[in-house]
């Protein structure tokens, strides 16, 4: 095959979440001959635990660039990679930027493409939470403007498009990619007990679970952690829950620094809470799919458990994943510790929502986007040679 008749396609990476989206993506175009790829690290994460460590256990390829931007506030970060990108993209030409996710440097590389018209495809199309506090649902919106073709993962992100006036031709309704991850690693997931051991939980902390299972939580929704009355609220009602539920609470960066902050981190010495650092995914995974219940802010976590089929409880007003709670195992209650404590108290007593699968969940989506990425580049092909 010559270099003429290759598909020259950009992949933008730099959180945590996107490395779990881009793993299965990165996969299906080594597949594809017709594909050549380039892998951009942005850089906005770069702790062991939140990066490095994902593209080890996801044998994601080293990226070919890393732009190193950092964190920052969103106006940094975002500005901080389109200063980078631009230059590649402009020597490059790539004929496609693939974006995954809705973080601030998703929204960065999509910008920064569109200005210099390379089309730009969005995995994880059309989700909408409604509420503009959140920077990622102005980062989806944005993301979704730009874009020329939309990979949805739920049906809801279909009637969010078509709403917002995308045409339809556009939106491609491929299943969920995180789910591809999921399945691909379920068989290495880190057994519970193993994982307890490596993140060292005490001999009593272990014998607690033997006997009573355990609960796993992640926080680290700005709204949530970085107000030191709700992230005390949270702090304290994940405490006590401890104590009917032992708990293993893995801290992201974001919340341990206002932890520490706030002057919060004592609160969290009790025998049956366990605070880690950032878990790699192997071992979030294992630890999710042993949990009784798992209380979370994060989008991720939300789909992963309707996945497992593991019982969810959501910490936030609203969710942008809405197909979670209507089939999954999701259940959102706002961010009042009260609440908090009543519903995972309540999956305790009932086992909680069992839930069902969503449709094109099922391992194949990053093949479906591939093949629907490929057809797209070949008509632009066709068409140019006219
Ligand atoms: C980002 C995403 C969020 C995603 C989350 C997953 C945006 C708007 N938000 O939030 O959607 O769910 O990642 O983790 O893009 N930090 C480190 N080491 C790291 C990364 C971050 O210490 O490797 C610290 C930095 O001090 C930073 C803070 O964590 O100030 C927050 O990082 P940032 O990238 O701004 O956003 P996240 O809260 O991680």
């Amino acid at each position: 095959m010559t270099d003429r008749k290759l598909h020259r396609i950009y992949c933008v990476v730099g959180t945590r979440p996107n490395f779990v989206k881009i793993a299965p993506i990165v996969k299906a175009l080594q597949a594809r001959t017709e594909c050549d790829l380039r892998l951009i690290h942005t850089g906005q994460h770069y702790d062991f635990w939140m990066d490095r460590v994902f593209f080890e256990e996801l044998r994601i390829p080293e990226p070919d660039v890393n732009l190193k931007v950092g964190s920052g506030t969103g106006g940094e970060v975002v500005a901080r990679v389109m200063l980078a990108l631009q230059p590649l993209l402009v020597e490059a030409r790539p004929d496609l930027m693939i974006v995954v996710g809705d973080v601030n440097s998703t929204v960065a590389a999509a910008l920064t493409a569109s200005y210099l018209r390379i089309p730009v495809a969005h995995v994880e199309a059309g989700l909408r939470s409604f509420d503009r506090g959140m920077p990622e649902e102005i980062n989806r919106l944005v993301v979704d403007q730009v874009s020329d073709l939309h990979f949805v993962s739920e049906r809801d992100g279909v009637a969010n498009l078509t709403a917002e006036r995308i045409a339809p031709e556009r939106i491609k309704l491929v299943g969920n990619v995180m789910i591809d991850t999921l399945y691909a690693c379920l068989d290495h997931a880190v057994p519970a007990k193993d994982c307890l051991c490596e993140i060292g939980a005490s001999p009593a902390f272990r014998s607690a679970v033997a006997t009573k299972g355990f609960g796993f939580a992640t926080l680290h929704r700005p709204s949530n952690v970085d107000d030191p009355v709700s992230l005390a609220g949270l702090v304290d009602a994940l405490v006590r829950l401890s104590s009917d539920l032992p708990i293993v609470f893995a801290v992201h960066p974001r919340t341990r620094a206002n932890l520490v902050r706030f002057g919060l981190a004592e609160r969290l010495a009790s025998p049956h809470m366990l605070a880690t650092d950032p878990l790699s995914y192997l071992r979030s995974l294992g630890l999710m799919r042993e949990a009784r219940v798992v209380t979370t802010d994060s989008g991720g976590v939300q789909e992963e458990t309707t996945a497992l089929g593991v019982p969810c409880v959501t910490v936030r007003e609203n969710t942008e994943r809405p197909v979670t709670i209507d089939e999954g195992t999701n259940t959102l209650v706002g961010s009042n510790p009260a609440a908090l404590e009543a519903a995972v108290a309540d999956v305790l007593r009932t086992g909680g929502k069992r839930g069902r699968v969503p449709k094109l969940w099922d391992g194949r989506a990053a093949e479906r986007i591939v093949e629907e990425a490929i057809v797209f580049l070949d008509a632009r092909r066709a068409a140019a040679s006219q």
